[in-house]
């Protein structure tokens, strides 16, 4: 076939697909945002048939757990060795040389990047696409499933089966930041781990979003449901469906793992000219569909998947769902032969066992560079210090709409409560029922990433201009293809001083009735580089910008 032609081919396939999708979106229940993106496409997004993974002319083959001669041991892309990182450039080079000389090989560069677009978006039916494996309990297993047979192939394909990936710790102290590694040389030909989609080299994410608060407060987590996010039918991500409860995605997920994502890349498609307010996602990284076509993804998941093997590691096995769908579930890959295997969760529970690799913690000395870490700013201070009574009004199931200004909510306390706590100290009580902040039904436009602080106050602190937060989190949300929204609920565990206010107040020894008073919530709306919107000089350039939509909610409350 020559050039002309497949043009041509691809043209009346990109005619075909925009006429069936706006047949599809007609017959969708409505939701309250249009199911056709705002957002353009992102330049490297594939069209949704063009991330479908190869057929397999045999029957997927059973995993037989990985017990070689080689434990491969991943260690800090800050502390490679010069053979080390030659070797790691030499390997992504040989994937992106498959690639180019057979793309058929399900083991090349955009194979292995379409794995993951087909797993994250997929399409609009009739296209198919695969399960979205992102947003609930899944999420940890496939990741780790997917990076394994990655890592296989790049040692099949320079022929050391010892080859390990390396992670880029964020965690550690000064290594917020980009490895320099993947961005000089800044070419793709001298270093295959270049991609040009980045936002440069000597930045330090922002401290509120990745330091030792953040990781604490998700690494301290008890709970295997707040922690991997919640149970949820495994299906192709979709035009959202009212007749569905949201997925839950864990704090691993929502925090750390999205922030990065969001961080990495330079900056969003310019928006169109009439809708100049669009918070769209960037690629590669910023948007699930095109983020494994940045070398830096696989370094990114490998420390996820470090901390989560940390994580399990400290608590044993009541830190793994009990329930037996979540281990029965099963996976497929092409292998480093381009074999279809089938994997079960089960088997990816144990790292060093069936899988063959392990972690090198990172080094206690860490690195030279450290990340200034940033104060909130007094123009900050003022943009959050609404008067108590010019809080918004939340209307429960109603799509309540925050704009790129913040918002301070009264979240009241819901659920079980017992009315009188006499006889029992009220701080056991507490330590039982865990309390949190939900966030339900978040609903991001499609294409639209969002990352938005979450500041709790003290409500009976006289205004809001004299109470510092008693504390302070995020959340963030990134698209997974720009032609849907996106909906999902948010937990987050209240911290020890929050739960404080929600204590009841009467003197040991008398009967205590619970105050049930709202704690107030500020939602501040941000840029992935950690300015709030409203302040940000992108986005408050746009006069227009005031009333632009970042995402709507149904409710917000607290349970305990
Ligand atoms: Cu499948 Cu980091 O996402």
């Amino acid at each position: 076939m020559n050039t002309s032609t497949l043009i041509a081919g691809n043209n009346a396939r990109r005619w075909t697909v925009s006429l069936m999708t706006i047949t599809i979106a007609a017959l969708l229940p409505s939701s309250s945002y249009a199911q056709q993106s705002n957002c353009p496409r992102a330049p490297n997004e594939p069209e949704v048939p063009e991330c479908r993974p190869p057929v397999s002319p045999y029957k997927a083959i059973r995993f037989q757990g990985d017990y070689g001669s080689f434990l491969r041991v991943r260690k800090s892309v800050f502390e490679l060795t010069p053979y080390e990182v030659d070797r790691l450039r030499y390997a992504f080079g040989a994937l992106r040389r498959l690639s180019v000389e057979d793309p058929s090989d399900p083991r090349g560069w955009m194979m292995q990047a379409n794995v993951h677009c087909w797993n994250c978006a997929g399409a609009a039916p009739p296209h198919g696409a695969g399960i979205d494996v992102h947003g609930h309990y899944w999420f940890l297993p496939w990741h780790r499933a997917y990076l394994y047979f990655f890592e296989k192939i790049l040692g099949e394909l320079i022929g050391e089966p010892d080859f390990a990936l390396p992670y880029w710790d964020w965690d550690t102290e000064g290594r917020s930041r980009l490895p320099p590694l993947y961005n000089t040389p800044a070419n793709v030909i001298d270093n295959p781990l270049y991609d040009s989609t980045r936002h440069g080299t000597d930045r330090c994410m922002p401290v509120q979003f990745m330091g030792p608060k953040v990781v604490n407060d998700v690494m301290t987590i008890t709970d295997w449901e707040l922690f991997m996010g919640k149970e949820a039918p495994l299906v192709p991500s979709g035009p959202v469906d009212p007749r569905k409860p949201p997925p839950t995605a864990g704090r691993f997920e929502n925090t750390l793992h999205n922030i990065v994502h969001g961080w990495v890349p330079a900056a969003p498609p310019p928006p169109p000219p009439d809708q100049p307010t669009q918070n769209c996602g960037a690629p590669n990284m910023g948007i699930f569909s095109t983020s494994a076509q940045d070398p830096i993804f696989f370094a990114h998941h490998a420390n996820v998947d470090r901390l989560w093997e940390t994580w399990w590691r400290a608590g044993g096995e009541q830190r793994l769902p009990p329930d037996e769908r979540w281990r029965r579930e099963t996976f497929q890959f092409f292998d480093e032969h381009g074999h279809l295997v089938e994997i079960s969760v089960q088997q990816l529970v144990e790292v060093t066992g069936s899988l063959g690799y392990t972690y090198s913690p990172p080094s206690a000395a860490g690195d030279a560079v450290t990340c200034p870490s940033a104060a909130m700013g007094a123009m900050e201070m003022a943009l959050l210090a609404p008067p108590a009574a010019s809080l918004v009004n939340v209307t429960p199931g109603a799509p309540n709409r925050l704009t790129s200004q913040p918002q301070t909510v009264a979240a009241p306390v819901r659920g079980t409560t017992p009315a009188v706590g006499f006889f029992e100290p009220a701080g056991a009580l507490m330590a039982q029922r865990e309390p949190r902040l939900h966030i339900d039904g978040v609903t991001l436009p499609p294409g639209q990433t969002a990352t938005v602080r979450v500041l709790l106050h003290d409500p009976s602190a006289p205004a809001l201009t004299s109470s510092a937060p008693v504390d302070e989190t995020y959340f963030s949300i990134i698209p997974h293809h720009s032609s849907h929204a996106l909906v999902q609920n948010v937990e987050i565990p209240l911290g020890p001083q929050a739960q404080q206010l929600l204590l009841p107040t009467a003197p040991p020894g008398l009967a205590m009735s619970y105050v049930e008073q709202p704690l107030l919530v500020t939602l501040v709306p941000t840029t992935p580089g950690g300015e709030p919107q409203a302040l940000a000089p992108g986005y408050a350039a746009f006069g227009a910008m005031a009333a632009a939509t970042v995402l709507d909610y149904r409710d917000i409350y607290i349970t305990r």
